[in-house]
């Protein structure tokens, strides 16, 4: 068996939450093509129109009309997404929106304070339920703030700009390395007063209503990781991803893979409405391991589970650090990344932040418990192609987060 094919993605997640938002806070009709088809992203469209804006679907594209916000009647529901409940809080903070945010299990046990505390410092009044969801916000008048955030979090980066966009004087925020930055491109290019300088962002309150986009989403790179890895692991495999975004903050895994050895061409890159696309090659080579540590994680923070699985097909050590911050992702990926390949025979070794594997290792078929993740399911979905016996998921339904496609694409590609 190989992995051969080309493959397009439907949006990319991050950039399809910040389209839908910040289309609600233009005056007029903007659209949408290739928007994400996960429920994370329909979460974000729940809850925008719970605030009473208008979002309709003709064919693939989706069309949204900016209007003033109004108080929801009901808890907005965010599911399991963390950018649907961290930049929603921002975005209705900022508005003058009296809301209660819930979400399902996992997002009320994930920390909603690197939210709340810069947000109070900008004097929103909240409650929450001992820094976690529910969180109940309340119409306040927001004052600029600068605040430095111990975290490299574009949630928190993206929550107190958009929040700043309705406060009185300027918003600023200093993250300690540079996360992803499709807020900051996205509000530039609607003409929003933005400015970077390092690690510092800042914005001014708008002074009139934005204008409407259009916007063809570019393909999840996050997603493509896991065809990506497959194709480098497996033998004679090699696929083409279509139209992927490769914006320097969010290209950490396709580099990681290069440095370990696996083929991978780009076969053309450019520039789309202010982020970079391109359409990548990825093919079989032999693979050694490879150290990730602090700087590197921003980039790659949510291909680590894929990565883990190919660090046990590489030869040597491969070890990651500084990566803490996946113990509070949409379950403790370290823990679920540790159990999980312990039972697939894996040599792997559980750290603080981060975790060690040495390989390679023939991976044995086993019982996976997902923890109800989407990327643990699916890096474990791709582990069973080079493992001797089947991968059984507890959850596999769970992948519908992010990318509902994932099954069948990878049973088209599989020859
Ligand atoms: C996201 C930022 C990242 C990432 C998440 C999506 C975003 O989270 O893990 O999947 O769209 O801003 P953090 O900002 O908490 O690291």
């Amino acid at each position: 068996m190989s992995i051969k094919g080309e493959i397009t993605f439907p949006g990319d997640k991050s950039i399809s939450h910040r389209s839908l938002m910040l289309a609600a806070l233009a005056h007029g009709t903007s659209r949408i093509s290739n928007l994400s088809t996960g429920a994370d992203v329909m979460s974000t469209r729940k809850c925008l129109e719970a605030c009473g804006i208008r979002i309709q679907d003709y064919g693939d594209e989706v069309f949204i009309t900016g209007e003033k916000f109004t108080d929801p009647k009901l808890p907005l529901d965010c599911g399991n997404s963390g950018t649907t409940a961290r930049l929603m809080l921002g975005l209705l903070a900022g508005q003058g929106v009296n809301a209660t945010f819930i979400g399902d299990d996992s997002l009320s046990n994930r920390p909603i304070n690197r939210i709340l505390d810069p947000l109070s410092k900008m004097d929103l009044k909240s409650e929450s339920q001992q820094g976690k969801l529910p969180v109940t916000i309340h119409k306040s008048n927001l004052n600029g703030t600068h605040y430095e955030s111990l975290v490299a979090s574009a949630q928190v980066k993206s929550a107190i700009l958009l929040a700043g966009l309705g406060a009185s004087g300027e918003t600023s925020i200093t993250e300690p390395l540079l996360s992803r930055d499709h807020t900051e491109r996205m509000l530039q290019g609607m003409g929003v007063e933005l400015f970077t300088d390092g690690l510092t962002t800042t914005v001014s309150p708008l002074k009139s209503f934005l204008s409407p986009f259009e916007l063809t989403v570019p393909g999840d790179p996050s997603t493509g990781a896991f065809f990506a890895a497959a194709a480098a692991m497996v033998p004679r495999s090699n696929v083409i991803l279509n139209r992927i975004l490769r914006n320097p903050t969010r290209i950490g895994f396709y580099s990681a893979l290069y440095q370990m050895g696996a083929g991978i061409d780009c076969l053309n890159q450019w520039d789309e409405a202010g982020e970079w696309i391109g359409k990548l090659n990825v093919f079989h080579q032999s693979l050694s391991g490879i150290s990730i540590t602090k700087n590197d994680v921003p980039g790659l923070i949510d291909e680590l589970p894929i990565i883990a699985i190919l660090a046990t097909q590489a030869e040597g050590k491969t070890k990651v650090n500084g990566a803490e911050e996946l113990r509070v992702k949409e379950c403790d990926r370290i823990h679920a990344i540790c159990t999980n390949l312990k039972r697939m025979g894996g040599e792997i070794y559980e750290l603080n932040d981060g975790f060690i594997i040495n390989g390679p290792t023939k991976l044995k078929g086993a019982e996976i418990e997902t923890y109800h993740d989407h990327r643990i399911a699916m890096a474990f979905t791709i582990a069973e192609l080079v493992a001797d016996g089947n991968v059984v998921l507890d959850d596999p339904g769970c992948i519908s987060v992010s990318y509902p496609e994932f099954y069948d694409e990878l049973a088209r590609l599989k020859q």
